[in-house]
């Protein structure tokens, strides 16, 4: 219970990484707003699944499109209105749509664009605001609030093909860390986790076969794939005062991709 009374949004949730950090953030007693952009149903059963097992901590579904200022304004509206704070913003939504450069449309790079990078900004930017407004809520946390960004290891790591997704990784790595610099000041924590491969449906063309697993796992140092859990699990820590010294940095999770596997016996 290392989130009692404390609330979160957990934006990107009806499925995959989002879909497990809600359920960790739940079982630490936070209330949990639970985003979604277009799969409603999904959304629904989770919060009922986590009010079954909530003490009394509470779950709200709010649809938006976090790269509209105008959803975004109306999810935070929203949580204030039920809530009365926010403690916790997991700016967890993103996209994939590949195509190999000198094909991607303007609209492909804009989309994907539109909501890993300015969604995470506008996500950030009404959540501070918040923080702002509230104050340190004394016994409910050390920090003001703390934000947490999922990135990728493509923050780092080059991703032919994949040129749009890549570019936000690599923008939000910057946001992450001016954010961190901007607002320590208030102890407002603002950190990153960078998944490595993950089993969800963001990849499931690549895991799904024989042949796509095999050569996946020869990028991962650590011998299997990465499931939701272990990218839940740091979430919670990065959200409790157990990291309470921890700001603007990145938790890779990913079982040693960017370690640079090609080198394990080569160069
Ligand atoms: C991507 C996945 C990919 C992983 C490792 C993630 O950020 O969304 O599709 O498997 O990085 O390359």
């Amino acid at each position: 219970m290392r989130l009692l009374n404390q609330t979160c949004l957990v934006t990107g949730s009806s499925s995959g990484i989002g879909k497990a950090i809600a359920r960790k953030m739940a079982m630490e007693g936070a209330n949990v707003i639970i985003n979604y952009y277009s799969d409603k149903t999904s959304a629904e059963e989770l919060a009922h699944d986590l009010e079954e097992i909530s003490v009394d901590n509470e779950m709200m579904v709010v649809k938006g499109d976090v790269s509209k200022q105008k959803d975004v304004d109306n999810i935070l509206r929203k949580t204030i209105d039920k809530f009365g704070a926010l403690d916790i913003l997991v700016s967890n939504s993103g996209i994939q749509i590949d195509a190999p450069s000198h094909e991607l449309t303007l609209e492909q790079w804009n989309r994907v664009i539109d909501v890993n990078l300015t969604g995470q900004f506008l996500c950030a930017q009404a959540a501070i605001k918040c923080f702002l407004h509230q104050g340190i809520r004394p016994n409910i946390s050390k920090a003001m609030g703390k934000i947490i960004h999922m990135s990728s290891v493509h923050e780092i790591i080059p991703w032919a093909g994949h040129l749009n997704y890549a570019s936000s990784k690599g923008g939000l790595l910057m946001l992450m860390k001016s954010l961190a610099l901007e607002y320590g000041k208030d102890k407002i924590r603002v950190n990153s986790i960078a998944p490595g491969a993950i089993q969800t449906a963001i990849n499931e063309e690549v895991w799904s076969s024989k042949k796509g697993m095999e050569n996946l796992l020869k990028l991962i140092p650590y011998g299997r794939i990465g499931q939701v859990e272990d990218v839940a699990n740091a979430a919670v820590w990065l959200a409790s005062d157990e990291s309470d010294y921890v700001t603007g940095t990145t938790i890779f999770v990913d079982g040693g991709m960017s370690c640079y596997p090609g080198f394990l016996d080569n160069g």
